[in-house]
């Protein structure tokens, strides 16, 4: 193996600490830098337990200032990029569409013009490995699935700033060479996501008996896969895709939103020592999302095939572990609700 610098971007989220977590410990002859601004989303408290490994290294950065990432390529003389860093939720996106398109945009197009440039005298043995998403695709009515060749359709502005990012990334391959691989994942679940999402947020308000906000009438479906599994199918396709390609990652497991809130009602009922229907009752149904896509639903046949990943988890094993998780580390999630951890940043990186 050789002795690759890799740079995560985004390693401070939810899926990005996964993978940090991954590539650190499995790796130990890589080094792995860790880039995150550490929006509201990133926390380092995330990934305490790799902090102090030797292979490790946490660079606080916006994507956004182009001077900057250029320096660090300079600086640290990066070999491959795993970008996950974005601005990952959709809500957010509806009202504030311009942080979308600076750093989920402009930031892909800074990192890739970076690299451009530090590895244009040899580009034979340097990735750019770009994480994206199911929703450049659109939405599904009843049936089928996304292909890695469906035309793209992306309906929302954080799909959209999505899409766009994947097009420059092509396009960069394309026209630059630069070594590129890009995949397309369905929605995660697991530790450490903000609880502005279904799942954490669901967890959160049973626990304190707040309402259950269901968009619609809840019929809309998603693909859930655990976030590990994710982390894993990133690592063979770091490895073992090929260039210039695309691969579509997902669980083959689709819900409608009530019914998933449903599974996550009863287990919350059990563990919480609650009546069952007891949490159901705070269900309450909202106005629906703006331009809210019916249903994601991933084929993840290429990556079984050619690259031999699955899904190690069954859902309910999944969904399980995710809520014990949130249980178990009510701290975390109390502290990543006030914002105290934020305010501990502030003070802490002032000066950058
Ligand atoms: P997240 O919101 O939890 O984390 C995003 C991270 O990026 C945070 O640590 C944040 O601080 C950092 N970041 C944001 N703006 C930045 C900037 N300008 N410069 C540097 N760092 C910045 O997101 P996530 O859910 O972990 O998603 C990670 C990636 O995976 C995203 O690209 C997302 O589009 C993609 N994805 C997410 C899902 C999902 O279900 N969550 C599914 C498929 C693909
Ligand atoms: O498909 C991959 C995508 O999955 C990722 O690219 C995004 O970064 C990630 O946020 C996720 O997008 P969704 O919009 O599907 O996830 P979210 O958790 O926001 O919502 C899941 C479903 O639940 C969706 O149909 C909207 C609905 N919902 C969500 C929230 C937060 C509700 O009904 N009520 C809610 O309060």
């Amino acid at each position: 193996m050789t002795n690759k610098k890799i740079l995560i971007t985004g390693g401070a989220g939810f899926i990005g600490s996964h993978v940090v977590r991954l590539f650190v410990n499995k790796y130990p002859d890589y080094h792995i830098y860790n880039l995150d601004k550490l929006t509201y989303a990133g926390n380092l408290k995330n990934i305490t337990d790799i902090e102090n490994a030797p292979n490790y290294t946490f660079i606080k950065a916006d994507l956004v200032d182009a001077i900057e990432i250029n320096n660090l390529f300079d600086k640290y003389g990066f070999t491959d990029v795993i970008h996950l860093a974005a601005e990952s939720h959709v809500d957010r996106s509806i009202t504030n569409p311009m942080d979308f398109v600076m750093t989920n945009v402009v930031g892909t197009v800074n990192l890739l013009n970076a690299a451009k440039t530090a590895w244009k005298d040899n580009m034979s043995d340097k990735l750019f490995y770009h994480v994206s998403t199911d929703e450049v695709y659109g939405s599904l009515h009843d049936d089928g699935f996304f292909l890695e060749s469906t035309p793209y359709d992306p309906q929302s502005p954080y799909s959209a700033s999505k899409a766009a990012s994947d097009h420059f990334v092509r396009a960069y391959h394309n026209t630059y060479k630069i070594r590129v691989v890009i995949s397309n994942c369905s929605n995660n679940y697991g530790p450490n996501q903000f609880p502005e999402k279904l799942v954490p947020l669901f967890i959160n308000n049973i626990r304190n008996n707040k309402p259950l906000p269901v968009y619609g009438k809840g019929e809309n479906v998603r693909d859930w896969l655990y976030v590990v599994d994710h982390a894993r199918a990133i690592d063979d396709v770091f490895h073992k895709g090929n260039v210039g390609e695309t691969y579509n990652i997902g669980g083959f497991n689709e819900w409608t939103n009530i019914d998933l809130i449903k599974v996550i009602c009863k287990a919350m009922d059990k563990r919480l020592g609650r009546h069952e229907g007891e949490s159901e009752k705070l269900i309450s149904y909202v106005t629906d999302r703006a331009g809210h896509d019916l249903r994601y639903a991933i084929d993840a046949n290429k990556i079984m095939n050619e690259l031999g990943w699955k899904p190690s988890l069954q859902f309910e094993e999944g969904i399980e572990k995710t809520i014990d998780w949130y249980m178990d580390n009510q701290v975390w999630m109390d502290e990543v609700t006030s914002g105290d951890y934020q305010n501990y940043y502030n003070k802490m990186y002032a000066s950058h």
